[in-house]
């Protein structure tokens, strides 16, 4: 069965073909991140106009280099939450017309579902229930516990940003530019990380949390690198200290994810564990998660690099199993900003 997949929760324009839920027919993806730049992060309007103007050509795009023409595909799935209202309302909308003119079912997906599956659907053994996911990006900070493969429930949550908006707003105060993530993680790698010894941005009793705040470490690092409310001088903004402070602070936002991921595998008596969104791209986050993985015996699936930010492969992907598990939804589907 080759299903049609169409992303456009935020800065990325993205239709795919994938076969039977794995095999990738054609993947195609239009990223905003340049017209995002000079804004530091993704502006909601400018992200809905971008989209309107490159939807039709990303789609055309994606069956032309699958070979095939509408009438081939046998059903359409698109991403209609979370997201940016005004951005999902546009993939939704052309999905809505494919599914009308060329007569096929529509599936709605849910992102932050597809970012679990796509870390693990090359993998031949897929993990066994119950088993948790931690989906990291930059609109989410997410922990789940899943009794069925693709029926997510949270457990842990962010209280104010996501780890991918931390670091996007800490490159800014380092003037690195935007997405933070790739250049902190590239910097972070020649950089001392117990130089600024950073609490893990955990929220409440040390022992019990599996919720995030990411605010406070924001605010740390932006203090220490501005001296005001710090008992130091402004930090130099030396190649020395930059390398430093990114390594500082990566070390803090990974030590919070993994002590809250493994915990909540315990909790759920699991033995293993997904990781998925923009942030599972980073290396000292895979470092980490396989070590302390290998330690405890949990199995860890990370995603190809190709398949850590947002795509449209995963959304056909999931589309299928969704469709195998309730049926097609009707042209009333509707677009959600939050989760489920
Ligand atoms: O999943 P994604 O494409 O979009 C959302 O659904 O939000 O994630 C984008 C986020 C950005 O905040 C970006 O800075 C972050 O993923 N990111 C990384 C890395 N590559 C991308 N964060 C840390 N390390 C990386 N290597
Ligand atoms: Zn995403």
């Amino acid at each position: 069965m080759k299903v049609l997949g169409i992303e456009s929760s935020c800065d990325e324009t993205a239709a795919a073909v994938v076969e039977d839920g794995r095999v990738v027919l054609s993947d195609v993806v239009r990223s905003q991140v340049d017209l995002h730049a000079k804004f530091g992060g993704p502006v909601p309007e400018v992200a809905s106009r971008s989209h309107l103007e490159v939807i039709l050509p990303v789609i055309e795009s994606a069956l032309e280099r699958a070979g095939l023409r509408p009438a081939d595909v046998d059903a359409v799935a698109v991403t209609h939450r979370p997201g940016l209202i005004g951005a999902l309302l546009v993939g939704l909308s052309a999905a809505k017309a494919f599914a009308l003119a060329a007569g096929k079912p529509l599936v709605g997906v849910d992102h932050i579902a597809a970012h679990v599956y796509a870390s693990w659907m090359d993998d031949p053994v897929p993990p066994r229930p119950p088993f948790v996911s931690l989906v990291v990006s930059g609109g989410h900070t997410s922990l789940f516990r899943h009794d069925t493969p693709f029926e997510p429930v949270e457990i842990g949550a962010t209280a104010d940003d996501a780890a991918g908006e931390a670091f996007d707003k800490v490159a800014a105060i380092l003037d690195l530019g935007y997405p933070g993530g790739p250049v902190i993680d590239r910097l972070a790698k020649e950089g001392d990380r117990t130089r600024f010894p950073f609490k893990p941005p955990l929220l409440g009793r040390e022992r019990d949390v599996i919720d995030f705040s990411f605010s406070g470490l924001k605010t740390a690092v932006l203090y220490r690198v501005t001296g005001r409310n710090s008992k130091h001088p402004p930090l130099e903004t030396t190649e020395e200290n930059v390398r430093d402070m990114a390594a500082s602070f990566q070390e803090a936002v990974v030590e919070g994810l993994v002590r809250a991921a493994f915990r909540a595998v315990e909790r759920t008596g699991a033995d293993d564990l997904v990781i998925g969104g923009g942030c599972a791209a980073n290396s000292r986050l895979r470092e980490r998660f396989a070590e302390e993985a290998a330690e405890r015996g949990v199995r860890v699936f990370l995603p190809e690099l190709s398949r850590t930010t947002d795509n449209a492969v995963m959304i056909a992907g999931l589309g299928y199993h969704e469709l195998a598990r309730r049926g097609p939804d009707d042209l009333t589907l509707d677009a959600y900003a939050t989760g489920q």
